[in-house]
This record gives structure tokens, C-alpha cells and sequence, in this order.
């Protein structure tokens, strides 16, 4: 039920911090990941797989490409995301030390379970995560890491995919302590930074009560683009494709790297752009290189909303507005950066007079191929 909400796509975003927090639940005990679901994917066998490849659709393929960079960092093994229905037409290369890994809200995507099906048969070790007991996927799997975000009815993803990538970091934390490729100190710095993500989400949500506004004026723009970089990356994704499915706004998201080999050719004066900027702490130095794409496309007139941390001074002169985000490690910066784009989404949509639980064309669970 809707309860007093608005839509249930209101209520949906106003549940993620739960969602993270139902997600951890009974996962983190004595400051060790404990995930007993893995069953058959004992600590010997996830010692020797030597590639891991993640397989799902839409918005569970962006909370995918998020998980993958912090399974690499951290566990060592190779992680890479394919699309669920492209997966098994590329005549991939799998061994019994593949661990392919499905994610599905539903666990009833047709696309997705057709390749859980097709990895099984070639031999490959079989992991879902998954929003919904009992559904098809996890049925047709080895072992199952169910995310606890409460039922989404919202056709658009949103609590859902908080919930998948920090199933993703428990994942990824277990295999580095099974491979033994953290320091305890690590392992526990990074429990702790996920421990902290649903206090955190909560004040983004208080952060982010005048997109409201921002959506206002831009309901009649007909193009919106989105760059980030790093893990940044797969929010901006993120951030279109949301506007694309809710706004039925053209939304592009970017590798920001990739501005200068492209995409610069289509800002104009007035072109909207959010940029998922990195933090300044972040010791990879791409908060300069971030800052100076926004000073790129700001000199050529678009107009910047930056999604930053909080206290970041090196963004101000340069963005029309910033969304302030709480501190956290910079693996962790994107489940906190996703919530402002899903919020200007809805509102957008909201703005524009649209059905936000309900948009033209869509369903909550593509059951066909
Ligand atoms: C699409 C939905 O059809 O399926 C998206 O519109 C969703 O919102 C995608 O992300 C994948 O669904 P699921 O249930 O497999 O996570």
C-alpha cells in the first residue's frame, strides 16, 4: 500500500536507506561478512574462481557495473557485465571457475533467466541476486544472496538497487576475505563504510527536498546529460536511464573522460548536465579531472548541476547548483550520489504531469524474450 505517499515511486525512494539497512541485516557479525546463502559456493571454491561475470538487465546491470568495480578493488579477480540477453549470443568463454553472477529485482526477467540457464548448462558456477523469494531465477541457481528491500511496485528501480549493490559489496568483501586479498584493517574500514551507508542515505534524503524545484524549471528541456567517472560512471548511467523511462526525456549518460572524444560536439548553450563529481579526498586524483570537464562544458554555456560531496569548494564556481552529498569512502560515494537522481527523475516526471508508477511502455517484469 501507498500509505500516504503520493506514489509508490515516492515511497520507494524514501525506503532506501531501509533497503540497505534490511540488506546488511544478520550479514555483518563480530565485523565479519556472514553470507551461510552461498551454500555449494563454499570458501574453496570462491578461493579459485579466476573470473567473475555479472549478468542482468536495465538497472540491475548499472548496480552490476557498480559491483564490479568494487569486486576487482577489492577481491582481485576479474569482473565483467554483460547484458543478460547479449551474454549467451557472444559465445562466451566459461570453465568451471567462472562464477557467473545474475542480479534481478524480480527474479523473473526472461532475458536474465535464459542466461542464469545457459551459464548453468556450460558449466559455469551460478550466484543470483535477487528481491523476490521463491521467484524463477533463484529457483534455476546455486546459491541465492536475496536482497531485503520490501516489495518495489514502482515500475522504475529505485530502493531495489541500493539494496543489489550492497549485496554486491557484501560479495565482494567475502571473496576478498576468502582470497585473502584485504588487510583486516581494510576489510574492517570497509564494513564500517558500509555499515554507515543507511544514516548516510537518510540525510541525502533530507539533502535532496528542493529538486522539486530544479525539476520546475526544467520541465520543458528535451535533453539531459549525464557524466561521471570511475564509479561514478554507472550512476550516470543510472541518472538517464531513469529520466529516459519516468520523464520520457532523451538522457545520455558519459564516462566523463570520454567527454573530449565525443560528446563535448553536443553541449550548447542551455544543455542541462549533472555531473557525479568524485570526492577531493579521493586519492586517484580524478576530482581535478571531473572539475575540469565541468569547467569544459561550462565554458561552452551548458548548464551544471553538480552532485558533489559536501564542503567541496572547487565545484562552486563553476556549477549553476550542487547537490551536497555526506563524506564517505569513494567506493561508497555512488549509493549515496544514485538518490538526488532518482528524487529529480520522479519530480521531473512529476512536473511534467506523467504517471511516475506506471510509465508508457513499460513493465515492472519483461517475462518474454
Ligand atoms: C525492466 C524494468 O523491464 O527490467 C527495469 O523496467 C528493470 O526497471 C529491468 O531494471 C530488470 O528487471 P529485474 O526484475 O530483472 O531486476
Amino acid at each position: 500500500e501507498k500509505g500516504g505517499w503520493s506514489s509508490f515511486m515516492r515511497k520507494e525512494i524514501s525506503e532506501e536507506p531501509d533497503a540497505v539497512a534490511n540488506t546488511l541485516l544478520g550479514r555483518v557479525v563480530d565485523g565479519a561478512v556472514v553470507l551461510p546463502e552461498l551454500g555449494a559456493l563454499t570458501p574453496e571454491v570462491l578461493a579459485d574462481i579466476d573470473r567473475i561475470v555479472i549478468i542482468a538487465c536495465g538497472t540491475a546491470a548499472y548496480a552490476g557495473l557498480l559491483g564490479s568495480y568494487a569486486i576487482e578493488s577489492w577481491a582481485r579477480v576479474p569482473v565483467q557485465v554483460e547484458l543478460s540477453h547479449e551474454f549467451r549470443y557472444r559465445n562466451p568463454i566459461i570453465t568451471p571457475r567462472t562464477l557467473v553472477v545474475s542480479i534481478s529485482q524480480s527474479g523473473e526477467t526472461m532475458d536474465t533467466l535464459m542466461a542464469v540457464r545457459f551459464a548453468a548448462e556450460s558449466g559455469a558456477r551460478v550466484l543470483s541476486i535477487c528481491n523476490t523469494q521463491g521467484s524463477s531465477i533463484p529457483r534455476e541457481s546455486e546459491a541465492v544472496i536475496y536482497t531485503h528491500a520490501g516489495p518495489e511496485v514502482a515500475v522504475a528501480s529505485t530502493k531495489a538497487f541500493v539494496a543489489q549493490v550492497t549485496a554486491l559489496y557484501l560479495l565482494g568483501l567475502h571473496l576478498a576475505t576468502v582470497r585473502g586479498t584485504l588487510s583486516p584493517a581494510e576489510l574492517a574500514h570497509n564494513i564500517d563504510e558500509l555499515q554507515a551507508i543507511p544514516a548516510k542515505l537518510a540525510d541525502v534524503l533530507v539533502a535532496s527536498e528542493d529538486i522539486g524545484q530544479l525539476a520546475g524549471w526544467m520541465a520543458d528541456t528535451r535533453s539531459v546529460l549525464f557524466l561521471g567517472r570511475n564509479v561514478g560512471y554507472p550512476v550516470a548511467l543510472e541518472g538517464a536511464l531513469k529520466l529516459k523511462e519516468l520523464a520520457y526525456i532523451h538522457a545520455e549518460g558519459f564516462a566523463a573522460g570520454e567527454l573530449k572524444h565525443g560528446p563535448i560536439a553536443l553541449i550548447e548553450p542551455g544543455q542541462i548536465v549533472f555531473v557525479i563529481v568524485p570526492s577531493p579526498r579521493d586519492p586517484s586524483s580524478l576530482h581535478p579531472k571531473v572539475v575540469s570537464n565541468i569547467q569544459e562544458i561550462r565554458a561552452r554555456g551548458a548548464r551544471v548541476i553538480a552532485i558533489a560531496e559536501k564542503g567541496d569548494a572547487a565545484v562552486l564556481p563553476f556549477a549553476d547548483e550542487v547537490i551536497p552529498i555526506p563524506l564517505a569512502s569513494p567506493m561508497f560515494e555512488p549509493i549515496l550520489a544514485v538518490v538526488p537522481l532518482h528524487i529529480f527523475a520522479l519530480e521531473l516526471a512529476t512536473a511534467k504531469g506523467l504517471d511516475v508508477d506506471q510509465p508508457r511502455n513499460l513493465a515492472k517484469s519483461v517475462t518474454v524474450e
